[in-house]
């Protein structure tokens, strides 16, 4: 964080205020590779990124770039429809500026989704995984610089970063739409090389169940301003060693999508408990 970070969400709240009028969205969204379907089943405003101050856009393939909004079940949401990453050279600052706002457009919970690599070998691709808590071993931290008290404080406590409540909420929302779900750890290394099979031993050995490229410093940015967070994570591969075929990115994608029935029950089941 810089000493400019607080005006730099001002600017993009105040520029998303200005298209959406002052509605308050209740619970913020976070959509994951190939996962971006849910931001399209929103009948609301879908504000580009590039259409606001200080949003970076991903180049990834399979993220959009849309902040959306709509209603599920009574529910306002606004929903990132698409992320960007630290591995694509963006500022951590830049990576987090997302979640930030849609904390100051005063949302009350955030639920983030992303692909992960999974730990274990008696897991498949396509398992659905609720956070339970994460590693960071990315190095890297959004917190990092002088400490802004106007968003949180300078030591937040991560005891209970993903919710206990939230988790809840998901797990009940699984069994009622009878989608079997995990739950882990996730384990947070900055890409964009998949791991090596080294380093997914050690990252099991320190016991994760997944592992990824987002989602830790969206949630350390969360906490901090003292949003609650529920994650859930699609498992698209067994990570690198553990299934024993190589790992490519249009595979993650597919996995992901071919997922997305599920997923969009999930999460619409999900909003309606968190937000109620
Ligand atoms: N490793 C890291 N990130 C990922 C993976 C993986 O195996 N799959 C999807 N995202």
């Amino acid at each position: 964080m810089d000493i400019d970070t607080a005006h730099r969400i001002s600017a993009t709240v105040d520029a998303v205020r200005a298209r959406v009028g002052a509605r308050v969205p209740s619970i913020g969204v976070v959509l994951g590779s190939g996962l971006g379907a849910f931001g399209d089943t929103l009948t609301g405003p879908k504000i580009a990124y590039s259409e606001l101050p200080n949003m970076a856009t991903s180049k990834v393939v399979g993220h959009a770039g849309n902040l959306c909004f709509g209603d599920v079940g009574g529910v306002s949401v606004v929903c990132m429809q698409g992320r960007v990453h630290y591995y694509e050279g963006h500022s951590i600052d830049a990576v987090v500026h997302g979640v930030r706002t849609m904390a100051r457009l005063g949302v009350r919970a955030v639920l983030i989704t992303n692909a992960a690599g999974g730990v274990e070998s008696t897991w498949s691709a396509g398992d659905l995984m609720v956070i339970t808590d994460h590693l960071n071993l990315a190095g890297a931290s959004p917190l990092i610089g002088p400490n802004d008290a106007s968003l949180g404080p300078r030591f937040p406590d991560m005891t209970e970063a993903y919710d206990p409540e939230l988790r809840q909420m998901l797990r009940e929302v699984a069994r009622d739409e009878k989608v079997p779900l995990r739950e882990g750890i996730y384990a947070w290394l900055t890409g964009p090389t998949y791991e090596t099979p080294a380093e997914v031993r050690m990252v099991r050995g320190l016991g994760a169940q997944a592992v990824g490229m987002s989602t830790v410093p969206e949630v350390v940015a969360l906490r901090h301003m003292g949003v609650r967070v529920g994650a859930l994570s699609c498992i698209t591969n067994l990570a690198a060693g553990i299934g024993g075929q190589k790992l490519d990115h249009a595979e993650v994608e597919a996995t992901a999508r071919s997922r997305r029935e599920d997923l969009l029950r999930l999460l619409r089941g999900w909003i309606m408990k968190a937000g109620a």
